[in-house]
């Protein structure tokens, strides 16, 4: 992408699939970003689900990400309620106790693979909010099978059945579209179970996503069908997993790859006085810049979704026919010299020394699709850095270079691990909520 933008500039074409998909063009202007993101569900532009049919096989065909017009909009009325301030607030001790047991069970001197570690707390976290299940065999099995199945995705060479159809051959158990198949329909039984109990035995004081979703009508008075919720279900399982995972694995990197910017946080986490409470902890600025920069430099989804024109349309310096596939390009637009001088370096503080526009900086896209839990990542990445910084001293044990690297739908560091050097004094936690 860095070559394209040199040789090509501001805008370029690129084949990222096949059929449609063979002609894309990359949008990296913040103005160029802006009408296409403030104008995709109207007159210039649409965001069609049906250019993500790759991952239908995964999602099924009633996915947010797949549906377009009015349906993708209700599925986005209902979806996001349970992601919205207050909600979203109430995961806040949940996720702390997620870290501080998923960190107990790391013993203190041997490595560990960062990357797993905070799939495991991912996973678990997710597991909690959306399906509101924390223990018991439902939850155990969901783990596994879920854990496997995404861990799978996040390979270039498995997910590849994804892009080619073609390789979707049922060779049995062992084989990648064999297993990925059974692993599949594992997880529908246990989802479908799950919304049958839940139907049987309604417990209206439940908080979780699941709960919330099934409550939950159109203004028409519809709710969703099982097999819809089944489809968001494994939509938000998907898109919120491997992405928040990815994310606090950069982030531990980065945190104890500068010493400096190790101290001023633990300083700042210091200046609370070793509270846990979540609202507190959401609100502190060195934290906030650094997950900012976290996701600027290295952004998880390097792309937006594509959208479509509808009509001409004039960009900075291209003229694009109907018709035309665009897709914003996340990293690109992160590492321009105009806005974030010195790109390629890691400074949190330039998120302290001014504001960037949506269209500058959007590690979650944008427009009529951006992403529902961009609030929610948010929170957990600042509550899982705080307390895991607040508790233990980490010390890497890789002695290689961490390189990016494509992770399948997405993008993350080559693996490396870290080892706890020793567990700091206990505070007397805040009453958190
Ligand atoms: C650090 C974590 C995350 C990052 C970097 C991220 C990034 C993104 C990006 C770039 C998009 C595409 C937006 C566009 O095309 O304009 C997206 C869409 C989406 N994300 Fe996230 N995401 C994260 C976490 C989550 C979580 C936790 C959830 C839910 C639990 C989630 C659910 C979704 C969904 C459902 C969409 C599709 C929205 C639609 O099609 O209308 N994401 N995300």
């Amino acid at each position: 992408m860095r070559d394209s933008r040199h040789r090509y500039g501001e805008s370029f074409t690129i084949a990222i699939g096949k059929g449609k998909l063979s002609k894309v063009v990359f949008v990296t202007h913040p103005k160029d970003l802006e009408l296409i993101l403030s104008n995709d569900d109207g007159e210039l532009f649409d965001a069609p689900g049906e250019l993500n049919a790759t991952l239908e096989p995964l999602l099924g065909t009633e996915s947010l990400i797949g549906l377009s017009g009015d349906r993708h909009r209700r599925a986005r009325q209902l979806l996001l309620p349970p992601f919205h301030g207050e909600r979203m607030r109430s995961y806040g001790q949940l996720i702390q106790e997620i870290v501080a047991e998923a960190m107990n069970e790391e013993i203190a001197g041997s490595p560990f693979s960062v990357r797993k570690l905070m799939q495991t707390i991912s996973m678990r976290v997710i597991l909690q909010a959306v399906f509101g299940l924390r223990h018991g065999p439902r939850y155990q099995r969901l783990e596994k099978v879920l854990g496997r199945m995404l861990d799978r995705l996040g390979s270039p060479f498995s997910v590849s059945f994804l892009f080619f159809p073609v390789l979707q051959l049922d060779f049995g158990p062992l084989s990648p579209w064999g297993s990925f198949v059974r692993d599949r329909k594992e997880i529908s039984r246990l989802i479908f179970e799950e919304i049958a109990e839940r139907r049987a035995h309604a417990d209206r004081s439940r908080k979780d996503i699941l709960s919330l979703l099934m409550g939950a009508c159109d203004e028409t008075g519809e709710a969703l069908t099982d097999s819809e919720l089944r489809d968001e279900l494994m939509t938000l399982l998907t898109a919120g997993h491997e992405t928040t995972a990815t994310a606090l694995t950069w982030a531990l990197y980065w945190i104890h790859k500068l010493p400096s910017t190790r101290q001023q946080l633990l300083s700042e986490l210091g200046s609370i006085g070793g509270a846990y409470d979540p609202n507190t902890i959401f609100r502190l600025p060195y934290l906030n810049a650094i997950c900012a920069e976290t996701l600027r430099i290295y952004p998880v989804g390097m792309l937006t979704f594509p959208r479509v024109t509808k009509t001409r349309v004039e960009l900075t310096v291209t003229s694009l026919k109907p018709g035309t596939i665009v897709m914003g390009c996340i990293y690109l637009a992160h590492r321009r010299e105009d806005v974030y001088p010195d790109p390629e370096q890691f400074r949190p503080e330039r998120f302290l020394e001014r504001r960037f526009s949506p269209f500058e900086y959007l590690p979650f896209g944008g427009g009529s699709r951006r992403c529902i839990g961009m609030a929610f990542a948010q929170f957990e990445m600042k509550l899982v850095i705080s307390r895991i910084l607040s508790t233990f001293e980490l010390v890497f044990t890789s002695k290689g270079p961490v390189r990016l690297g494509r992770r399948g739908l997405t993008s993350g560091p080559s693996p490396f691990r870290m080892a706890i050097k020793r567990r700091l004094p206990e505070t007397t936690p805040c009453s958190g909520d």
